[in-house]
């Protein structure tokens, strides 16, 4: 089974209190998710594999590291991934970026894709897949399922708050994919909002309603 982590590290924490917020204006809302973004990038990347390099100091010739080339793909799901997405692309500038839209059929509850756009050699590649909200499940198992069915295997996702039952759905679906979270909720609503969440975070992100 997959490992769910949740990052408790307080500067997490307490800008996650302002996303909550509702009365946090759209700008800083944005601010606030990318700034996020940036620090679970920092836990998610912890593992990741380093090499020895010679480098000429103006001193003198040492030993210093460097990632040992891994190659890496963000995947956003549209629309509220590109919030956490910039971000993450700052700090590890050498990653490609995928696209994934989904909507939801409004008779199945299915999420359907409408776009997919991957780098070609996806399948060498870690991809992170980013979503702010795992409510469902549903988004973030049928975006993994369009990944792996173009050869990605290697598969972590990063989202803001998840509930208790997409966590569950997405773990069942994909036991190969861990999850990072910054925040475990209670629940879902009866329209399949985060409760308590923070509300439609594409809307908030993109002053939307
Ligand atoms: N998507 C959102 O933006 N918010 C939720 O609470 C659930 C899904």
């Amino acid at each position: 089974m997959s490992k769910v982590q949740v990052m408790e590290h307080p500067l997490i924490q307490h800008k996650m209190g302002f996303i909550r917020d509702k009365n946090t204006p759209t700008k800083t809302f944005r601010e606030l998710v990318d700034e996020v973004g940036m620090l679970m990038a920092y836990e998610v990347t912890r593992n990741l594999d380093l090499e020895d390099v010679e480098v000429d100091t103006p001193i003198q010739t040492t030993t210093a590291k460097r990632l040992s080339g891994k190659k890496i793909c963000l995947v956003p799901i549209l629309r509220a991934g590109l919030g956490m997405q910039e971000s993450i692309h700052k700090l590890i500038p050498s990653a490609r970026v995928g696209h994934i839209g989904l909507y939801r059929d409004p008779d199945t509850l299915q999420a359907i894709e409408y776009y997919a756009k991957f780098p070609g050699d996806i399948e060498e590649r870690d991809i992170f897949v980013i979503d702010p909200m795992l409510a469902t499940g549903a988004s973030a198992v049928e975006a993994i399922t369009a990944i792996k069915k173009r050869g990605g295997s290697k598969i972590r996702f990063i989202c803001l708050i998840a509930a208790p039952e997409g966590v569950e759905v997405l773990q069942e679906a994909h036991p190969d994919v861990d999850i990072y979270i910054a925040a475990l909720d209670d629940r879902l609503d009866e329209h399949s909002y985060i409760v308590p969440g923070l509300g439609d975070a594409g809307d908030r992100l993109f002053g939307t309603k």
